[in-house]
C-alpha cells in the first residue's frame, strides 16, 4: 500500500500508483478519459539509479545499497534540480517500499510519532517501510528532536528506510545529521554530460540535434538539470526563433537623442514666445 499525501495525479503516477496509458516515452498519462501532457522533465525522469547524470557517488552508494538493503536513514543533500526527490522515488520502487511521503510543512511531532507507530508493524504490502521527508530542514524543531530518538540505533524501526532531502543543513541539528548517511547531490562539472543529455532528448523529440545551443543551456543551468530541461523545452517550442535580446544603445546615439529633445523644446519655446509677442501687439498669429 502507498500512502501519499499530495493529490496531484502526476505525482501519483510518479510513484507508480497510476498506470501510464502506454509505455512509450513522449505520450501523456491517462486517468479515466483525461489525458495529462507531460513536461520534458517528467517524460525523461530517471527510472533507475543508473539513469541519473552526474551524482556518481550517490549512484555508486545506492547501487551497492540495493544489492543488500537494510534499515537506514539517508539524507540527500544538494542544490535544487539535481535529482534528490526523483532518486528517493526510484529507491522506493526498487526496494520495494511501502511509502509514506510526508511534506515538510506537515512534519511535526505528532506526525513523527505516527510514523514511528506505523513502522513498528511488518509492512504487509512490501518488503520495507519507506519514509520520505522532502525539504527536511523545514520540519519543526520538535519533529527533528523526535527523529533523534527514532533514528537512534536502539529504537530504529525494523525494515525501514528513511530518506530526508534538503538543499542545506543550516537548520538541521548536528545530532540529527550524525544519524544520517549523507549523500551530496552535487552536479558541479556536469556541463558536458548535461549538454549530451539535452542533445539526446532533442534528437528523440524533434529528430534533430542542431539549431539549439545545448552547451549554452547546460552552462546557464549551473548544475540544475530541471532548469536545463525547462529551457530545452522552450527552445524546442520556439523552433529556432531566437529570444529577443534587449538592444544595446551606443553613446553617440544617446547624445543624438538628447540633442534632438533639447532642439525640439527650444523650437517650441521660441514659437510660444513669438505667438505671445504677436498677441500682445494685437496681431493675429
Ligand atoms: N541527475 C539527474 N539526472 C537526470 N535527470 C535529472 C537529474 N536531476 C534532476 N533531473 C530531472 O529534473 C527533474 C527534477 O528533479 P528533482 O525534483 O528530483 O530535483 P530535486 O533535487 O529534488 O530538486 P528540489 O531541491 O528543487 O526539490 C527530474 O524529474 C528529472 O527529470
Ligand atoms: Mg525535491
Amino acid at each position: 500500500m502507498l500512502i501519499f499525501l499530495d493529490k496531484q495525479p502526476r505525482l501519483l503516477y510518479t510513484l507508480g500508483v497510476m498506470r501510464e496509458s502506454n509505455n512509450h516515452r513522449g505520450r501523456g498519462m491517462k486517468q479515466g478519459n483525461m489525458e495529462f501532457p507531460k513536461t520534458l522533465a517528467e517524460k525523461y525522469q530517471p527510472q533507475a539509479v543508473g539513469d541519473f547524470i552526474g551524482i556518481e557517488r550517490p549512484r555508486a552508494v545506492l547501487t551497492s545499497f540495493l544489492k543488500a538493503p537494510h534499515s537506514a536513514a539517508f539524507l540527500f543533500l544538494g542544490p535544487s534540480g539535481t535529482g534528490k526527490t526523483t532518486m528517493a522515488l526510484v529507491l522506493a520502487r526498487a526496494l520495494p517500499g511501502e511509502v509514506q511521503r510526508i511534506p515538510s510543512r506537515e512534519c511535526d511531532l505528532e506526525r513523527v510519532q505516527s510514523i514511528a507507530q506505523r513502522c513498528q508493524y511488518f509492512p504487509w504490502s512490501a518488503r520495507f517501510h519507506f519514509v520520505l521527508i522532502d525539504e527536511a530542514d523545514q520540519m519543526t524543531h520538535a519533529a527533528q528532536l523526535a527523529f533523534l530518538s527514532l533514528l537512534d540505533a536502539t529504537a530504529f524501526p525494523p525494515m525501514t528506510v528513511f530518506v530526508f532531502t534538503a538543499n542545506a543543513t543550516d537548520l538541521l541539528e548536528s545530532r540529527f545529521l550524525s544519524r544520517c548517511l549523507t549523500l551530496n547531490f552535487g552536479t558541479v562539472g556536469i556541463e558536458q554530460d548535461l549538454a549530451r543529455f539535452l542533445a539526446g532528448i532533442s534528437q528523440k523529440e524533434t529528430g534533430r540535434k542542431n539549431g539549439i545551443n545545448f552547451a549554452a543551456i547546460a552552462k546557464a543551468a549551473e548544475g540544475n538539470v530541471r532548469d536545463a530541461l525547462m529551457k530545452l523545452e522552450l527552445e524546442i517550442l520556439a523552433g529556432g526563433v531566437p529570444e529577443e535580446k534587449p538592444k544595446r544603445i551606443s553613446a553617440p546615439a544617446v547624445r543624438q537623442a538628447i540633442q534632438t529633445i533639447y532642439q525640439e523644446r527650444a523650437a517650441k519655446a521660441v514659437a510660444t514666445r513669438n505667438r505671445r509677442i504677436l498677441e500682445a501687439a494685437g496681431v493675429a498669429a
